[in-house]
């Protein structure tokens, strides 16, 4: 049994009397895709968050390898091996892909310049890895397809020194071709076996094709969770739609 790299016990976050999280637990193991699915509102972004080290939680712990861990800043989690890529991807449109690659952590030589032939060769390199041949990183983001970008954060975040890759709804803007592509690049990353994905959606479809666990919360809370081949699917349709029966539904709309 592989050992996981992070775990969250009892993790709780209130915002003022509002409690967002009500004692959550998670563990991720690398090699493996854990779906994180629920409606909206249900916690997820919150839960990254603290992930993230954007928000404190408000009690509970996280641990990485079994140790103790506190996320002061996002500078603390991404040093952890946590890597974030938000829907947003955060990417400047007019800028190279290289340069969006290396925002912020450029190489430079012992004079201060820019190595940049280096940092184009590194950047097609790792998008080739995971997926995407994109031969000239010297082009600006904006000619890169939604997908291509994802692959683009996704190689940025891996590169980087990611252990726990974070896809908060990779897929959700994108066209059917597109989503595709990042299926294709979620799981090239999960091939690498080294790196635990927590991919966010409300697909049921993506989920199913790429995702090994499943963890499904509502109002806060774990309401399911389980290993694909353990969940059949009318139990991941109730726990998608947090928890209720069809039949409850059904005669909800009955009364109409
Ligand atoms: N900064 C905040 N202050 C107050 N309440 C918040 C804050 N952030 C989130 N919440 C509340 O916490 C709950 C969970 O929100 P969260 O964004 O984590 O849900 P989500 O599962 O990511 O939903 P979605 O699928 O819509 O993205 C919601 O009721 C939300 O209104
Ligand atoms: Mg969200």
């Amino acid at each position: 049994m592989t050992k996981a790299y992070m775990r969250v016990e009892n993790l709780v976050k209130k915002f003022g009397p509002f409690t967002a999280l009500a004692g959550v637990d998670l563990e991720v193991f690398p090699g493996e895709v854990l779906a994180l699915l629920g409606d909206n509102g249900a916690g997820k972004s919150t839960l990254i968050k603290i992930l993230a080290g954007v928000h404190q939680p408000s009690g509970g712990q996280i641990f990485i390898e079994d140790k103790p861990v506190h996320f002061r800043s996002p500078r603390d989690a991404s040093a952890a091996g946590i890597g974030t890529v938000y829907q947003d991807l955060a990417l400047n449109q007019l800028m190279s892909v290289t340069r969006n690659f290396f925002m912020g952590r450029e190489l430079k030589n012992r004079f201060g310049m820019l190595r940049m032939d280096e940092m184009d060769k590194i950047a097609h390199d790792e998008m080739l890895k995971i997926g995407i041949d994109f031969s000239d990183p010297t082009q600006a983001v904006g000619t890169m397809s939604g997908g291509q970008r994802q692959t683009l954060a996704i190689a940025r975040a891996i590169y980087f020194g990611a252990k726990v890759l974070i896809l908060d709804e990779p897929t959700s803007a994108l066209g059917q071709k597109q989503q595709m592509e990042v299926l294709k690049t979620i799981k090239r990353v999960r091939q690498r076996g080294d790196i635990a994905i927590i991919f966010i959606t409300h697909n049921e479809i993506h989920s199913q094709l790429v995702a090994d666990r499943f963890t499904f919360l509502a109002l806060g809370k774990v309401i399911g969770a389980g290993k694909k081949e353990d969940l059949a699917h009318d139990e991941i349709r109730r726990l998608m739609a947090g928890g209720a029966e069809m039949r409850d539904l059904e005669q909800e709309l009955a009364e109409v």
